[in-house]
């Protein structure tokens, strides 16, 4: 089982398209996709689940789209909240929020704040997020540490830099779906993706529900993740301690 999964959430578009509908009911039906999937990710025991929700890039969508996304983020944020709590799953986002509208935000930082003390899953929701951008902010971060005197430059390798992170906190990601055929990143957790493994489907998000879920994991299963390493290294009688395979 993966610790931490990762979605990039694709195809709302083009399945309302298909079926004659304005995008912004692929959407709403994708909202739905979100509520099963967190659901069933719970269900399942995921440690972490983060969902690539609203890019830095999608802010030059047509703004009756983007308008359309902030009510349903808003709508999701308002309608799940007491399942969240209950599920003691924790919400966290990652990405410029303050970018967010009031009313996305109000209902954000009240849920981020009452589900702080929540361990059983961590759900981020990335918002007006970059994964470029998050690299930046943690360079900032990190050399503003340097020009202070408390870090040498030295010590600035890839662990460190790792922990100004916005995703520090969350377990390493293991997994990284993305739906509706594309294989790219799209700038999404492009640091912390560096030893993830990535589920490719044809399935549009708004179709995407718990079972295309556990096909995804069912997937993951059979992965062999080396790290590096050689296949002898991290085999059964390596992982067993006898040696034989270094
Ligand atoms: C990509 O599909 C999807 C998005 C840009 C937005 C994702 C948002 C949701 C699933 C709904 C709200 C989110 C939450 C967390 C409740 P696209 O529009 O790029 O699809 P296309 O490539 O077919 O045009």
């Amino acid at each position: 089982m993966p610790r931490h999964v990762a979605v990039i959430m694709d195809g709302n578009g083009r399945w309302a398209q298909r079926r004659n509908l304005p995008r912004i009911e692929g959407h709403r039906e994708g909202a739905e996709s979100v509520r099963d999937i967190v659901r069933a990710a719970r269900q399942v025991g995921l440690e972490a689940l983060t969902l690539y929700a609203f890019s830095s890039q999608n802010w030059a969508r047509p703004p009756d789209e983007v308008a359309a996304l902030m009510d349903l983020l808003r709508d999701y944020l308002v309608s799940e909240r007491d399942e969240i709590l209950e599920n003691e799953i924790r919400l966290r986002a990652i990405g410029d929020i303050e970018r967010l509208p009031v009313h996305v935000l109000e209902p954000l930082h009240e849920l981020m704040s009452a589900s702080r003390p929540n361990g059983a899953m961590a759900l981020t929701l990335a918002l007006s997020y970059g994964g470029r951008e998050s690299i930046a902010q943690a360079a900032r971060q990190a050399a503003a540490k340097v020009a202070a005197g408390d870090l040498a430059e030295g010590q600035l390798d890839a662990d460190t830099l790792g922990a100004h992170m916005p995703t520090a906190e969350l377990p390493p990601l293991d997994l990284v779906v993305r739906t509706s055929g594309e294989q790219r990143m799209s700038n999404f957790l492009l640091w912390e993706a560096a030893y993830a493994e990535f589920y490719f489907t044809d399935v549009p998000w708004p179709e995407f529900r718990r079972q295309e879920l556990y096909a995804a994991l069912q997937d993951f299963s059979g992965r062999e993740r080396r790290f590096g390493r050689t296949g002898g290294q991290i085999g059964p009688r390596a992982a067993a301690g006898d040696g034989r395979d270094g």
